[in-house]
């Protein structure tokens, strides 16, 4: 792990492995961590770098004000410190596809390939960008209980909080260890966030977007739909898996990923 200084504040990065870059980018209100069975994985022939937004997991929160663009510009600074110039993979899970999208929108020339999981393309409703904002003024006066409580039976599938409870527990904890101050921060950069459903048609980068059979969070339905309104989108769903598919059924991910970035090389295989 490495504490990396950019600007205002510094963020904790897992870097792993030496070539093509590949940026790993946690949901809410998650860290690094999430990505362990990715990192096992991708590290045998990539840098891999995944990063804990601001906020979240070791990283500090830093100055205001706190937005999606803000967290784009954040992992801009973070490939700049460790001198990454090659176009990078990006890979995110839900709120960190919403960086996803500012990224592409900021610095579309650092981008090899997108692969976008459990995420959407569309802003809140007006109905829920306030919800976020309520629970984000109850998270700093009640603290993260209530939330983290709510959360955790949608973030996974039934057959995961069945029969993966070490997973589930590890999930709770970074859950229930991350600063209100942090939570309520992002939910409200969360409502927030700008529209990207009429950008699709421009994002030409190769993207995969991965979706678990049984996300009640971001369903497969509207996953399906941000595809193909991209010109280059695939779209793969993974069976047995909630919102948290990249952690819940890590190989078949992991196959899909590498099918994604070396399509040749698994043909032949
Ligand atoms: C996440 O997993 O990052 C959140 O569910 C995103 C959201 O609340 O929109």
């Amino acid at each position: 792990m490495q504490m990396i200084p950019i600007g205002d504040t510094s963020l904790n990065v897992r870097i792993e492995g030496t070539g093509p870059p590949l940026l790993l980018v946690h949901g809410f209100p998650l860290d690094h961590t999430m990505w362990e069975a990715q990192v096992a994985e991708f590290s045998r022939d990539h840098q891999v770098i995944a990063p804990d937004l601001r906020g979240f997991g070791a990283s500090e929160l830093g100055s205001e004000p706190y937005s999606i663009g803000r967290l784009a510009d954040d992992l801009a600074a973070v490939l700049d410190a460790l001198h990454v110039t090659q176009p990078v993979v990006l890979c995110a899970l839900s709120m960190g596809g919403y960086v996803a999208w500012q990224f592409w929108d900021r610095y579309a020339n650092r981008l090899e390939k997108l692969v976008l999981c459990d995420t959407r393309a569309a802003a809140d409703s007006p109905d829920a960008a306030q919800g976020r904002r309520d629970t984000a003024a109850r998270v700093l006066t009640d603290g993260v209980g209530e939330l983290v409580a709510g959360m955790v039976p949608k973030l996974f599938a039934d057959p995961t909080l069945e029969r993966t409870p070490d997973l589930v527990q590890s999930v709770r904890h970074v859950m229930e260890s991350t600063d209100p101050r942090s939570v309520a921060a992002a939910l409200r950069a969360m409502a927030a966030r700008p529209n990207m459903e009429s950008r699709l048609p421009e994002i030409a980068v190769p993207t995969l977007l991965v979706c678990g059979e049984l996300d009640v969070i971001t369903p497969v339905a509207e996953m399906r739909r941000v595809a193909s309104a991209m010109p280059n989108g695939l779209f793969v769903e993974i069976a047995g898996a909630g919102h948290m598919a990249p952690a819940e059924q890590a190989i078949e991910v992991n196959r899909a990923i590498r099918r994604f970035l070396e399509p040749a090389s698994s043909e032949m295989g």
